[in-house]
């Protein structure tokens, strides 16, 4: 395969050309090249074409040098003592839940910022600390990630109502009128959690942030996970200010990748009950009294010693982020995303059909820049997503593919009933693997329960989406059989 023989680089300059005249917001802080240049030249160097910011996001080089040269400089000791090492790392911990508060707008005297190992950990804070109970509900979109949904295994251990508001075809979308339903239903409720994705890892698809109001209304803590969204999204916690806020900041910035946070209101916390105690998160524990107190605040829920050295790359990757500007790189990957779908959908074999099926929303509105699809052969066969991936890798491309922790999205995407989710789990042999469902689900319906994912973050440029355009046009005509299947 040749992509570049298909798109020469006047025909890039000039659709380049074109592309800028559309969107003249792509270039409205002027130096983007630059930054790419500056800070993430390692993709041009070696070739790549990064486009899975959903996955991870990518750090700028100057990131890593500000942190390296700052714990080559500082002496740090573990935080919490009085001595001037310990004081030092204490500041830097301070510092960086400072720069969280103000990078996501949330005042201090509402909300708490409590550092975990990363999206997931921030989750199961919530899970394993939700007084779930026989009366409690806990209702949650379809379109949650596996970290949101496994928070029911503590709902229905503790006895709650667990209920699901299901997405529909063709976009992925919630049925607002289902999701109020949820809300207004279960009057006896005394406890109740609503979670939902402010952006859905799979579809890209975008809730509505006024839900969070409207189920506060109703008497609903509400989990908002930002995991998808904030790396391209503006989150202003002074304007929607749901309960729960779990974030990984490597999906932001790309560094550190070990740490997350929970950003949570303090009301909201006071209901949480811890299920044990750690070092830090206590005012004092005893032994022989048998007891203990925990700390108020996030203190309460950092388990052990947080992770002092990492935490100041937490602030530098926010300041870079700030520097950017969140809204320079929204309006950026927006207009690419737009760009990519439009071509994307007009990709045509010379039979007139459609290479490409997108699972979400075809246009921008009310959706991020991750784009989840499959590519079809002329026939309407579905190419083998593995084989995609190998071949696209084979161009330094890197594009994600499996269910990307989304079984709800997916299974609703490739119109899986229950029953035949349910035959995967009643197979004998264990362990039961995605592949294995996908294989068995395919040979017994004809269905191709997989796809490829391709999403944009802030290093993100024209050149990118072009060559995988030309990536993807490569296959016109190009039957299933001839490609064979991926490892
Ligand atoms: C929407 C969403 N929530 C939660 C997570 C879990 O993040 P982590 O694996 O960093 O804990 C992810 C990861 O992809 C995600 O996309």
């Amino acid at each position: 395969m040749n992509a570049d023989a298909a798109y020469p680089p006047e025909r890039f300059r000039a659709d380049l050309a074109r592309f800028l005249e559309r969107f003249p917001g792509y270039e409205a802080d002027g130096d983007f090249d630059a930054l790419r240049a500056s800070d993430y030249s390692r993709l041009d160097r070696h070739g790549h074409i990064y486009l899975d910011y959903t996955g991870g996001g990518l750090y700028a080089e100057s990131q890593v040098r500000e942190h390296h040269d700052m714990l080559a400089e500082g002496v740090f000791g573990n935080p919490h003592s009085h001595n001037p090492t310990s004081l030092a790392a204490t500041h830097l911990v301070a510092e960086a839940r400072e720069a969280v508060f103000g990078f996501f707008n949330a005042d201090p005297v509402e909300y708490e910022v409590i550092f975990t190992p990363n999206a997931s950990g921030a989750l199961k804070l919530v899970g394993e600390s939700y007084p779930f109970e026989a009366g409690s509900c806990y209702l949650m979109s379809f379109d949650n990630h596996n970290s949101v949904n496994g928070i029911r295994e503590f709902a229905r251990r503790g006895g709650a109502d667990v209920v699901y508001v299901p997405v529909r075809k063709p976009e992925l979308r919630l049925d607002e009128a289902l999701v109020r339903r949820g809300l207004q239903q279960p009057a006896e409720c005394q406890h109740r959690l609503f979670a939902y994705p402010a952006q859905s890892n799979f579809s890209g698809v975008q809730h509505p942030l006024e839900w969070i109001a409207e189920a506060h209304e109703l008497g609903w803590d509400v989990l908002l996970d930002s995991a998808a969204f904030a790396p391209t999204n503006r989150l202003d916690l002074s304007v929607a200010k749901p309960d729960f806020v779990p974030l990984s900041f490597y999906k932001m910035f790309g560094y550190p990748t070990g740490i997350g946070a929970l950003i949570a209101r303090r009301s909201a916390l006071a209901k949480l009950r811890r299920p044990w105690f750690a070092g830090g998160t206590i005012t004092l524990a005893s032994v022989q009294a048998g007891t203990h107190r925990l700390a108020e605040g996030a203190a309460g829920f950092e388990d052990g010693t947080v992770d002092y050295l990492g935490l100041p790359a937490v602030t530098l990757g926010l300041r870079h982020l700030d520097r950017v500007g969140i809204d320079v790189v929204h309006d950026r990957v927006s207009a690419l995303a737009e760009w990519l779908l439009g071509e994307m959908t007009s990709l045509r074999h010379g039979n007139g059909a459609p290479m490409v099926r997108v699972f979400g929303p075809e246009t921008m509105d009310r959706r991020g820049s991750t784009i989840a699809f499959y590519l079809l052969d002329p026939g309407g066969a579905v190419y083998d997503v593995y084989r995609i991936e190998e071949l696209a890798g084979e161009q330094r491309i890197s594009v994600r593919t499996g269910c990307f922790c989304n079984p709800g999205d997916g299974e609703v995407a490739h119109d899986i009933t229950p029953q035949e989710m349910e035959e995967c789990f009643s197979v004998p042999e264990a362990p039961v693997t995605l592949q294995h469902c996908q294989r068995l689900i395919e040979d017994t319906t004809g269905k191709v329960p997989n796809t490829i994912r391709a999403s944009l973050g802030i290093a993100s440029n024209f050149a990118d989406v072009y060559r995988f355009v030309a990536f993807l046009a490569d296959f016109r005509d190009r039957p299933v059989s001839a490609l064979g299947l991926g490892a």
